[in-house]
This record gives C-alpha cells, structure tokens and sequence, in this order.
C-alpha cells in the first residue's frame, strides 16, 4: 500500500476544473516530481492534500490506508505527517531562523496552554528540547551559525532554506515542496537538490513540483504530469521526456 493514495479526487472553482479526477500515489521514500504548464492543478493538488481546500469528490488516505486525510482539518494533518512548503515564501520575515523553527515544533509540542501560562518546569525542559532541535534542523539544512540573525536579512535562498527547515520541524513522513528553487541561481538550484536528497535519505517521501527539468527528473524517481486539471502521464524521469502528450502539453498543438 502506498504512503499517499490519492483516487480520483477533483476540486472545481466555478467553471475550472483545476483536479479532474485525480489518481495518484506516493510510495514510502520515494521523491515523486510533479509537473505541468502553468494553471494545470498542481498548487491545488497540494492545497487538497494539507486540507486547505477541501476536495469536491475522491478520497485521499495516508500511511497505507490507515488514515482518511479529505476528512481533517489543516492543523490534523500536519500532525499525522504531513509538511510542505510554499510557491510563495510564507516565514516569519520579524523572527529570528531559530524562532521560525521553533513554530514548527510547537504544532507538535506536549506541553499545553496551562503549562505556557504558568512557565512549568515540563514547558521549560520542553523549550530547551526545542531550542537545541530547531539548532540541529538549521545546521541540517546549511544554516548553521545563522540562527540568531533576523530571516528578513536572508538571501533569497536561505529563506527557502529556513521554510524546508520549518516544514521539517513537524517530523514527516511526507514533504511537499512547491517550486522550491523558484528565481535561484544554477548554485543555489544545485545545493537545493542536495538538500532533498538528503532528506530523502532520512526516510521522509518527498512529492515535489517544479517547472526546472534540470532539477526535477535528476532527483525523481518517477513523474507525473498534469495539464488543465488532468493527469496526463505517469513514469520514469526518461519516459516523461519522450511522452508525446506531455511535449504536446508544454508547446502546445502545432
Ligand atoms: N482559490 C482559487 N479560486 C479560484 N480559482 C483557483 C483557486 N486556486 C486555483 N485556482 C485555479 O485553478 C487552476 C489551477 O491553479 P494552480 O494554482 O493549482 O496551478 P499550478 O499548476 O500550481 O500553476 P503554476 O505552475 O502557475 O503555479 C487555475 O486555473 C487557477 O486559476
Ligand atoms: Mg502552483
């Protein structure tokens, strides 16, 4: 059984139809790359998945079948294991690389709301368990010795570095990257790809969208292909390239 089954899931918003009866899967450690022209549904796909927009028809489960995922909330799913990141940086611009880190442990956090208000000796070793893991995560994903500057003052691809990092922090088993070297050099492309596979080596499945061939079919292991809210094609990173219906898709009928 896979990791993410999703089966014939569709979203319309109004007359689009931006998932037409979506199947997909996710082994477990696999990297699935997930491409398509502009507007096909990927976002979307990726907005059903964390429960940000709930799906029209289908139904998604995750860890083999144990858990129906289009039944939970957002805050729900993270917790089973899911992460991911977003096309459009979302980190705390005002906080410190450790304080956005910590964000993300604390939607896993033991202690409660009583605990915080009376600064509990359970919430003051629980903060120092986060404090020296939101440490190792940063330096895990090449931010050592920043933690303490302010993630405004970060290039560009640090940020992006900083929000894999936080996405790491709620300990998935499943990380969905949206364009996750969007507007970066060939250097920063290149540390970014080093940086999933390794990743990847700690066990987690990696679904990841995007739209450079250089950087998607080194690291997938197989790819699935949308266009206008349909899946295409699904194979191995060679396949896809010859597929005549995705070349179609990307230049269009001639
Ligand atoms: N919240 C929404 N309300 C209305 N329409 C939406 C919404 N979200 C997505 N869409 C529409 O659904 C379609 C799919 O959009 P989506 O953002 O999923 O595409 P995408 O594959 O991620 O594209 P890109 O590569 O440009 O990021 C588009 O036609 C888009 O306009
Ligand atoms: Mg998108």
């Amino acid at each position: 059984m896979p990791l993410l089954d999703v089966r014939q899931v569709s979203k319309r918003f109004g007359g689009v139809a931006a998932l037409n009866h979506i199947d997909m899967n996710v082994l477990e450690g696999e990297i699935v790359g997930l491409i398509g022209p502009n507007g096909a549904g990927k976002t979307s796909f990726f907005n059903c998945v964390t429960g940000l927009t709930r799906i029209d028809e289908g139904e998604i489960f995750f860890k083999e079948g144990a858990v129906r995922l289009d039944k939970l909330a957002s805050h729900s799913i993270v917790k089973c294991g899911i992460a991911r990141t977003f096309q459009n940086l979302r980190i705390f611009k005002n906080m410190t690389l450790l304080d956005n880190v910590a964000v993300g442990f604390h939607t896993r956090a033991k202690a409660g709301l009583l605990d915080a208000f009376f600064s509990t000796r359970r919430r003051q070793v629980e903060e120092k368990r986060i404090f020296s893991q939101s440490l190792s995560l940063l330096e895990f994903a090449g931010l050592s010795g920043k933690g303490n500057e302010i993630s405004a003052n970060l290039c560009y691809g640090d940020q992006k570095r900083l929000e894999i990092a936080r996405a790491l922090a709620c300990s998935p088993k499943l990380l969905l990257l949206d364009e996750p070297v969007a507007g970066m050099n060939p250097t920063e492309k290149e540390e970014i790809s080093r940086l999933i596979e390794k990743i990847r080596r700690q066990g987690i499945s990696i679904l990841l969208i995007e739209h450079d061939m250089k950087v998607v079919m080194p690291l997938s292991d197989r790819i699935i292909v949308m266009d206008e809210g349909k899946k295409i094609a699904e194979g191995k990173p060679n396949e896809i390239q010859k597929n005549e219906n995705v070349i179609k898709a990307y230049l269009g009928e001639v």
